[in-house]
């Protein structure tokens, strides 16, 4: 990555979360080995059995108490501060890390935690408390609060912001994702399509790494610190 950027997209996945102690999904251990998918990531699932649903995020939501953002969520926030070009940061995690290491402006494709979303009048609240009861809706008042998380068979939110942005950018990096869910996945092709280069930070080689330009394995703490700094004083230098 010899080159400055002046555009660049970043897409993060649970691997940035893991060293605060997040379960990731697919790592040995992880949340699809504790919970079968189509049962509490499905509208189909919510609609078979609400109270497991709302059981399931009101635990991952509880849990973001006892979590920090770790090093590679602080150095997004100081690349965010401190880098003269654009910046895009589009995260899949549902997690609050990214803003509570800093960040100010992130793009939770697939919803987050902290959000409640009403199936009655489609309006999206700021959410802190269970779910599991059924609060009435801020906006509406009816009781039918649902996550407001992007499950399987959903389409993912502002899907048209990322796309232009990869169609612009000259740099792609993807951090913490196993490439195993689109339409993340593709982004790293859309990204090449557009001429832009392409790097992942990963612990360990993705489903997509072959796309990419560049791959540096090891954990996010370590590699997402150095990067930025990589980036940063190239700028300076000029
Ligand atoms: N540092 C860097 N990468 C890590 C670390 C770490 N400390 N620990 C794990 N990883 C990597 C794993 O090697 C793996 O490639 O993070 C990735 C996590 O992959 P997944 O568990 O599949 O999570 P993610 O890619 O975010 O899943 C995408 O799938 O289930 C859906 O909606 C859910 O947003 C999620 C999407």
């Amino acid at each position: 990555m010899s080159a400055s950027a002046n555009s660049i997209v970043i897409l993060t996945g649970a691997g940035i979360s893991a060293e605060s102690g997040i379960d990731t999904f697919r790592s040995a251990g992880g949340l699809w080995e504790q919970h079968r998918v189509e049962d509490v990531a499905t509208p189909e699932g919510f609609a078979r059995d609400p109270h497991l649903v709302l059981g399931f995020y009101d635990m991952r939501r509880a849990a973001l108490a006892g979590v920090e953002p770790n090093p590679a969520h602080v150095a997004l926030a100081r690349l965010e501060r401190e880098f003269a070009g654009e910046l895009l940061l589009v995260t899949q995690n549902v997690d609050d890390l990214h803003e509570r290491g800093g960040a100010a402006r992130v793009l939770h494709m697939h919803g987050e935690l902290k959000s409640a979303l009403c199936s009655a009048c489609g309006m999206r609240s700021r959410w802190e408390a269970p779910l599991i009861d059924r609060p009435p809706c801020p906006v509406c008042q009816a009781r039918h609060l649902r996550p407001d998380v992007v499950w399987f068979g959903e389409m993912p939110y502002r899907m048209e912001t990322i796309y232009a942005a990869l169609e612009t950018c000259d740099l792609f990096v993807s951090i913490g994702t196993s490439g195993a869910v689109y339409p993340a996945a593709g982004f790293v092709a859309e990204a090449r399509a557009n001429g832009a280069r392409t790097l992942e930070l990963n612990l360990e080689p993705s489903e997509g790494s072959r796309l990419f330009h560049e791959s540096r394995l090891g954990p996010a703490s370590a590699l997402v610190p150095a990067w930025v700094e990589e980036v940063l004083s190239r700028e300076t230098s000029g």
